[in-house]
């Protein structure tokens, strides 16, 4: 059976993934340095797939450990998604997001074609578009960046693409991924408050927080607030079993948007998520947020025809597994 290394793997894609790749029959190795990850998470992979999960905790940044790693396990391929992700924060800290997103790929690149691995699925990201009234998004539209952490995607798109072609690359842009695993054991899990709309929505919806900002309600779509493409995390780590049995199957690079084609707004996915809940949760709107565009939607069909991708959950499905889960985690914390 063909053996994946996952790094990042223990964070919130990479988990799951972790769990689709598993129960397609890979065998796969995490590498994750726990920055942005809880360390029971192993535990619960272990408890949900009923398989030992092999882990080793360190950094891309460090070579000696990824030599180790490749001279250890025989990797037929690498999903990198070990990156720092939050774009707010990659303004205030530039150098630190070029060093570990563009360094840290440059060191497993070194380090797998080193080892003579030379299949790799990149984690990046519909930010790379910048700001576009070219909408639902085609993969061939021009990448601009807005962000230093934009910035460190498209950085590592084009030095993926100086490899010779005895490389197969996956590069998957995400859109905007949320929901939890049907098990309700493992899903998103932020530190602190955050900034994203589904997992700020959920601690609403437990009473961690009081009620949500909905950042301007006067942008050119239906109901005046920003309208996105979420992707059921699930679906998304769907997605990535799919790039890798591509990449092995036919050894032909590809760059695909992996979205569901559909808009919604912030305040049908507050509808969604009162829905799931079963309580209304409160709103205010407040201003704009710096950096927002008021529409990001994928054109889906590329993913489609080059790998067989589709998304398949609904909004209400990513809301009640969110639900679920974080639901979950109050109850067992009481
Ligand atoms: C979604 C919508 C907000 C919070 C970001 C990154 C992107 C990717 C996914 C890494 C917008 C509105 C949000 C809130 C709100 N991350 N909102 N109140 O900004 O589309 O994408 O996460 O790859 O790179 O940019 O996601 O969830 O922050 O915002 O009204 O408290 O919800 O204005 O319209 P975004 P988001």
């Amino acid at each position: 059976m063909a053996k994946i290394l996952l790094t990042g793997g223990a964070g919130y894609i990479g988990s799951h993934t972790y769990l689709a790749l598993i129960e397609a029959g890979f065998d796969v190795v995490i590498l994750d340095n726990f920055s942005n990850a809880k360390d029971d998470v192993p535990a619960r992979l272990k408890d949900i797939s009923g398989k030992q999960v092999h882990v080793y905790q360190g950094d891309v940044l460090d070579r000696t450990l990824l030599d180790d790693v490749f001279a250890t396990h025989k990797i037929d391929g690498v999903v990198h998604f070990a990156a720092k992700k939050a774009v707010g924060e990659s303004v205030a800290k530039p150098l630190d997001y070029i060093h570990t997103n563009v360094g840290g790929l440059l060191n497993l690149l070194a380090a797998m074609d080193g080892a003579g691995v030379r299949r790799i699925v990149f984690s990046s990201s519909a930010t790379v578009y910048g700001d576009t009234s070219v909408q639902p998004i085609p993969e061939d539209h021009p990448c601009t960046y807005t962000s230093p952490y934009a910035f460190t995607k498209i950085a590592g798109e084009q030095i993926l693409e100086q490899l010779p072609d005895n490389w197969a690359i996956g590069i998957l842009r995400y859109f905007n991924p949320v929901g939890a695993h049907q098990s309700a054991m493992i899903g998103e899990d932020p530190e602190d408050t955050p900034n994203n709309l589904v997992p700020y929505i959920a601690k609403v919806a437990t009473g961690e927080l009081t009620q949500l900002g909905v950042f301007g309600n006067d942008y050119d779509t239906p109901d005046g607030t920003g309208v996105r493409d979420y992707i059921h995390v699930e679906d998304l780590a769907d997605g990535h079993v799919l790039s890798l049995k591509s990449l092995i199957e036919t050894n032909q690079s590809h760059t695909v948007n992996l979205g569901t084609g559909e808009g919604s707004s912030v305040l049908d996915v507050l509808n969604a998520y009162s829905e799931a809940c079963g309580k209304k949760l409160p709103h205010q709107i407040k201003p704009r947020r710096d950096g927002d565009v008021a529409v990001l939607t994928a054109r889906p069909e590329k993913a489609k025809a080059t790998l067989g991708f589709e998304a398949k959950r609904s909004l209400a499905d990513m809301c009640k597994s969110s639900w679920a889960w974080v639901n979950g985690q109050r109850r067992n914390s009481n």
